[in-house]
């Protein structure tokens, strides 16, 4: 039945001049059909240089507005409009107006994971891949930084000359990830190394010996000498990994790694979309351009 709708699904991308890009964390049958996975970062810039008509997005809601914002020429589909992201919707246009008024002048740092309205109040965007080249691009010595306190603290280490001011969010499903849980798997498999992404706590990220965004993930344990790994990020990511070093051990950190809006969007779901164009997603004109002007100032930093 799965093949069936998977060639439907690549006759309807062919008929449409589609493109489907998924993130990382897709269910496994998802990014086995998609043209291109990526990360948070890659996404977007594939989807600002790709010459199809449509692109349907298979990730969460901020992750297809970006795509929107960057690409207002293109239909943008979403197959779960109700994929979101808990961290993202844990600030505000308004809350965010409100802190830079306690700080007037101070440039605001938005990691991509919020909405297009937040992106809209902020001067430049990051991503997991780059904050910290995003933080070091900036002049000022003082920044805030929202809504990832746990990237935000993490990056904070490596910049001691910058003052940051954190917003309080978080992802639950990194959070969730125990010291303990890291802990007790280093333990039953001491010749493994631990890697984890930047949004994990601060004491489990203190365990790693990389933290990186998930893209980072792949890059390092292809080229790494090591043949065990323990992740520290989503479950999805254990689907690539597996593919790309089929020698290799990849232990999950936890089983809490789940991230249930992640895992929303199912083969039928992305073959409905195709089938009916919709659902769309798009931003008001006046918050898409600057929301545009934080995007494109953070694809502007240098990345090697
Ligand atoms: P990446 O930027 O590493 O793709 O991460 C996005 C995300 O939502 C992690 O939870
Ligand atoms: Fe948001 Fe966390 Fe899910 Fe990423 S893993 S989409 S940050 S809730």
């Amino acid at each position: 039945m799965s093949e069936i709708i998977k060639q439907q699904i690549k006759d309807l991308l062919k008929e449409h001049n589609a493109v489907l890009l998924a993130h990382n964390y897709m269910r496994d049958e998802v990014q086995e059909i998609a043209d291109i996975t990526g990360d948070s970062l890659a996404l977007s810039i594939e989807a600002s240089r790709t010459d199809a008509d449509v692109i349907v997005f298979c990730g969460v809601h901020f992750m297809a507005e970006s795509v929107a914002i960057l690409s207002p020429d293109k239909k943008v589909l979403l197959p779960r409009p109700d994929a979101g992201c808990p961290m993202a919707d844990m600030v505000s246009a308004e809350d965010l107006e409100l802190l830079k008024a306690r700080h007037p002048g101070v440039p605001v740092v938005t990691y991509v994971n919020s909405s297009a309205a937040v992106k809209a109040h902020s001067d430049i965007c990051c991503t997991s891949a780059n904050a910290l080249k995003v933080v070091r691009s900036l002049e000022e010595n003082e920044l805030i930084f929202v809504p990832d306190r746990n990237l935000g603290r993490w990056i904070a280490q490596f910049v001691p000359e910058k003052k940051f001011i954190f917003w309080e969010g978080f992802c639950p499903t990194h959070e969730r990830m125990t010291v303990a849980a890291v802990l007790q798997k280093k333990e039953e498999h001491p010749d493994a190394l631990f890697i984890c992404h930047p949004e994990s706590a601060l004491e489990v990220s203190a365990l790693a010996d990389h933290v990186c965004s998930t893209s980072g993930m792949y890059d390092y344990c292809r080229t790494s000498q090591a043949k065990k790994f323990i992740v520290g990020t989503e479950a999805g990511i254990l689907y690539k990994l597996r593919m790309d070093s089929p020698d290799k051990e990849f232990i999950l950190a936890s089983p809490a790694l789940f991230c249930p809006n992640m895992k929303l969007t199912s083969l039928e779901d992305v073959l409905i979309s195709l089938q009916t164009l919709a659902p769309v997603i798009s931003v008001p004109e006046d918050i898409r351009l600057k929301a545009k002007t934080a995007l494109d100032r953070m694809l502007a930093v240098p990345r090697d």
